[in-house]
């Protein structure tokens, strides 16, 4: 059984194939964390030990014991007010303002099957996964506040779920200033914590660091989950590495603001945490009331990041993702943004159809620019009716052109944004963000739409109903282009419930789209990869990784990626060189590999100009895909050399039996007179021999493993390769 509560010990239990996780309810009913590691049997509370530092550490008055601290002791919820002076889970203030509550265990419950989270994305259990659920209720009795602690896991998968519910069951208002959706407090470890970090166009790079006496955090506070920092985080023993050393991961099902927070106390113990970002939050419950903390996925792997890719890759893909998109090859597009801007008409998408359908492309994107008085970036926002002179028709008259022409057909919109100069805002310029009195801050001059309240959402939904009623479209590209600055609702109780609620807004309608038109295949957006977060996969499949479709920066931004999400999550698309954001050019080979390594690949550039030469290389990069598309949308996926610092960027592709494997790599860097670069596969089956698809040439999986497979050293930079191995015996 995945749960199980020892009534003796008071410890309740998760269990899953590979790692154990333990909490106790002690003695004067606070809830302690004992282990997160190794699968382990029995009662781990030997872990926690006692001892006077009274001089410092504080302990609640009926404890009346100089042993006991909460600011030693490691806590499933640490809240403020306890004794605890770390960074706390839980912040909370009273009708008049004090801060501080006391939460002590009040009972717990294990259901079958994984719980859900109304109106928020959230982990789900498929067949056979044998999910449970733990709640565990704690209880402020002078505040009437009760906590809900809520443990999912999926055994195979060795993920467990965390999220919370605050209820204020009291008689006064109860303000919640801080919810961190998940904490470990790990009693031993000499850490790194590594995040993902970056800038618009320059995601989610790793960045590691050793974890020193103090507290280091990222976060967002945009009302996006951000471009600039993930909501990823791994601590890791100092020392691991890809395949050894012990990690433990953080992934927030979330695509609002947020916290992650990694500290090491005076006992050089490490609390790790993430959830909500509370800088522009403060959210006041009155009595009946609740909020709900979105949930975390954890994993842990004692076997280095890896593991923890894998498990969070396959906990994504399919316990996050849903929908028919979900386990299906998504098409291969040409996307019109990088191929004409706005600078297009109906006709040259037809033609631009044409040219992808004889290149063997499935669907055209028409991208910006189609709708309202949308001419360049300064104004239409909001008015999501199609420019008929523009497209020669309507979008469904366009939709109906190019599927003539073979190929299906999607758009870009930006439903929760609007420009002054638009109909909308004219219309209701109340309904956008806006601060009454103060200059708002604009963004690529738009505004954000209310999305807390639900008129709005009604408005959007009816038009974004209107163009997709019409039939035709197959793809939704979903943008969102800017940060939320000026929080401040027209209807709110209270401003500080703003950015959540706009986000709880924001699902409501993606959820309403995805209901009404189940087929649809939406790729979520913002700024390029400014909310490539576990929340928005939960209603678009893939999303498109980075605006930046340099292939040399790809190469990182894709493995950054890769730590905490799927391939198949991954839009990556072979655009024009010299490349319009660094100038650089690559080779369309390469630019190809580099695209290939996710899952929802295709082509952003001009096909009209492209020579003999290029369209052969495409069609043949496209039959390749299809050959290779099932690996990386589900195989396991090998991190074999970090791009920053290796000559050789490579990576892996590996069948879940074994069975066949791609190896992937780019020369970034030609030295004089080299002799051959080695990359070394991993994830083979041991002792089998696997031979090369394209010469029948045929390797033992051992050998492959430890010396590694000759690259030849390339006359010049960013020459590629992709070798195809099937196991053979
Ligand atoms: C964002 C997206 C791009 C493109 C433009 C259109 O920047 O990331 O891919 O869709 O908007 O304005």
């Amino acid at each position: 059984m995945p749960l199980s509560y020892d009534p003796a010990a008071r410890t309740l239990t998760i269990s899953t194939d590979g790692t154990t996780y333990q909490m106790k309810i002690d003695e004067h009913g606070y809830l302690l964390h004992l282990y997160y590691g190794a699968r382990a049997e029995g009662d781990l509370s030997y872990l926690v030990t006692y001892c006077d530092r009274s001089g410092m550490c504080g302990c609640p008055h009926d404890v009346a014991d100089r042993t006991y601290s909460l600011d030693v002791l490691p806590q499933e919820l640490p809240f403020q007010g306890s004794g605890d002076m770390r960074s706390p889970a839980l912040l909370v203030r009273d009708a008049e303002g004090t801060f501080g509550c006391d939460l002590r265990y009040r009972s717990h419950e294990i259901r079958p099957g994984k719980y859900a989270l109304p109106g928020l994305p959230a982990v789900y259990a498929g067949e056979g996964d044998d999910a449970e659920t733990l709640s565990v209720t704690l209880a402020d009795e002078r505040l009437g506040l009760e906590v809900e602690l809520l443990y999912g896991v999926l055994p195979r998968l060795d993920v467990i779920t965390r999220a919370a519910v605050v209820r204020n069951n009291g008689t006064g208002r109860v303000t919640v200033e801080k919810l961190q959706s998940a904490c470990l407090d790990l009693v031993t470890g000499d850490l790194d914590v590594i995040t993902f970090d970056g800038r618009h166009a320059m995601e989610r790079r790793p960045t590691r660091r050793h974890l020193l006496n103090g507290s280091l955090s990222v976060g967002s506070r945009r009302g996006m989950s951000s471009n600039q920092y993930n909501p990823l985080m791994i601590a890791c023993d100092h020392a691991a590495t890809e395949t050894s050393g012990r990690c433990w991961s953080m992934s927030f099902v979330y695509s609002g603001g947020f916290l992650a927070e990694a500290e090491r106390d005076q006992f050089d113990q490490s609390r790790i945490q993430m959830g909500l970002d509370d800088d522009l939050f403060s959210y006041p419950l009155e009595p009946g009331e609740k909020i709900v903390a979105p949930e975390v996925i954890m994993t842990y792997s004692g076997a280095g990041l890896e593991r923890v890719s894998h498990n969070l890759h396959r906990c994504i893909r399919r316990n996050v993702c849903r929908g028919p998109w979900r386990d299906a090859p998504r098409p291969i597009l040409i996307n019109s943004w990088e191929a004409c801007y706005f600078d297009f008409t109906g006709d040259k998408l037809v033609e631009l159809a044409k040219k992808a359908a004889e290149l063997g492309l499935d669907m055209l994107v028409m991208d910006d620019g189609w709708f309202g008085a949308r001419s360049d970036d300064h104004r239409g926002l909001g008015d999501w009716k199609p420019n008929m002179a523009k497209l020669g028709g309507t979008v469904a008259d366009l939709a109906r052109r190019v599927n003539e022409v073979g190929l299906g057909f999607g758009i870009w919109v930006e439903p929760e944004m609007v420009n002054e100069d638009s109909d909308l805002f004219r219309a209701h310029p109340d309904w956008a963000l806006t601060v009454p009195g103060k200059e708002p801050v604009l963004g690529r001059d738009q505004l954000v739409l209310d999305l807390s309240r639900p008129e709005v959402r009604d408005n959007l939904f009816e038009q974004l109903c209107a163009v997709l009623d019409q039939g035709g479209i197959d793809y939704v590209k979903w943008d969102y282009n800017r940060s939320i600055v000026d929080v401040y609702s027209r209807t709110a109780s209270d401003q500080g419930k703003v950015l959540y609620d706009y986000m709880l807004g924001l699902y409501d309608l993606l959820e309403r789209v995805r209901s009404r038109y189940p087929e649809l295949l939406i790729e979520g957006c913002s700024a390029g990869g400014g909310r490539f977060d576990a929340g928005m996969l939960y209603y678009t499949p893939q999303i498109w990784t980075s605006d930046n479709t340099d292939a040399r920066n790809r190469l990182e931004i894709q493995y950054g990626t890769s730590f905490g999400y799927p391939c198949s999550a991954m839009g990556a698309h072979v655009s024009a060189c010299p490349n319009e954001i660094t100038g650089r050019t690559v080779p369309l080979g390469a630019r190809g590999t580099v695209a290939m390594g996710g899952g929802a690949f295709g082509y952003e550039l001009d096909l009209m100009e492209l020579n003999d030469r290029a369209c052969e290389l495409i069609k043949s990069q496209v039959k390749t895909y299809r050959t290779i598309e099932h690996l990386v949308r589900e195989g396991l996926f090998y991190r074999l050399t970090d791009p920053k610092d290796a000559t050789v960027a490579a990576w892996e592709f590996v069948a879940e039996d074994g069975s066949e494997a791609l190896v992937c790599a780019v020369v970034t860097r030609v030295d004089g007179y080299g002799l051959a670069n080695y990359v070394v596969p991993r994830g083979l089956t041991p002792g089998a021999r696997y031979s090369m698809v394209s010469n029948g040439d045929v390797y033992s999986a051992d050998a492959l493993m430890d010396m590694g497979l000759p690259v030849s050293v390339p006359a010049t930079p960013y020459e590629s390769f992709m070798y195809r191995f099937e196991r053979v015996d």
